[in-house]
């Protein structure tokens, strides 16, 4: 049983959302994987994309965003963090259920860094596997692989 039980919620982001995603993506990612300011306003205005949020007492502590490529019936996620003293608590499992539902597609694709264990072990528990790895992807010269989970 969780030691430090706490109430959180999902809900849909909003323009409202820039500042606190700002910090949270400062908190989950390496400076040289932040996103610039206009993909941080793109992710929460564009029409069409899935921007969720996970919530505790009105801040927010953890965020999904999605894409769709419809003609080749592919969603992509493209962001997820939580916040580092909110993890291991099914937050981000909960994000992407929500995402993967929003997106609703028959297939569900992602990046991430090779290295990035963590998430690798949750989309892998979820069903992803490696379709493919991105040669020197990232800043830094790190492979990116692609992982797909077809619905
Ligand atoms: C990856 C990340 C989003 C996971 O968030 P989280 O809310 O802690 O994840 P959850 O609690 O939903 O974990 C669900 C499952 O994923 C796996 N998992 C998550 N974190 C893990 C870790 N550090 N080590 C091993 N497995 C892990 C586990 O199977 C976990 O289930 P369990 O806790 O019952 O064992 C979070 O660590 C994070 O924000 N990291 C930095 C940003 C990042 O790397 N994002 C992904 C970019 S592609």
């Amino acid at each position: 049983m969780d030691p430090n039980p706490i109430n959180w919620s999902i809900q849909n982001a909003s323009w409202r959302d820039f500042t606190q995603l700002n910090q949270l993506e400062k908190a989950c990612f390496r400076q040289e994987d932040l996103w610039p300011f206009w993909d941080l306003i793109g992710a929460l205005t564009l029409p069409g994309l899935v921007r969720l949020k996970a919530v505790v007492d009105e801040n927010m502590v953890g965020f999904i965003g999605g894409e769709r490529d419809t003609i080749r019936g592919v969603g992509w996620v493209t962001t997820l963090g939580v916040l580092p003293d909110y993890r291991r608590r099914g937050i981000a499992l909960a994000l992407l259920k929500r995402c993967e539902h929003s997106l609703d597609l028959p297939a569900i694709r992602l990046s991430v860094r090779a290295s990035n264990h963590p998430a690798i072990s949750l989309y892998e528990g979820q069903g992803y596997v490696v379709i493919n790895r991105w040669k020197k992807y990232y800043v830094g010269g790190e492979d990116a692989l692609v992982l797909e989970k077809r619905r």
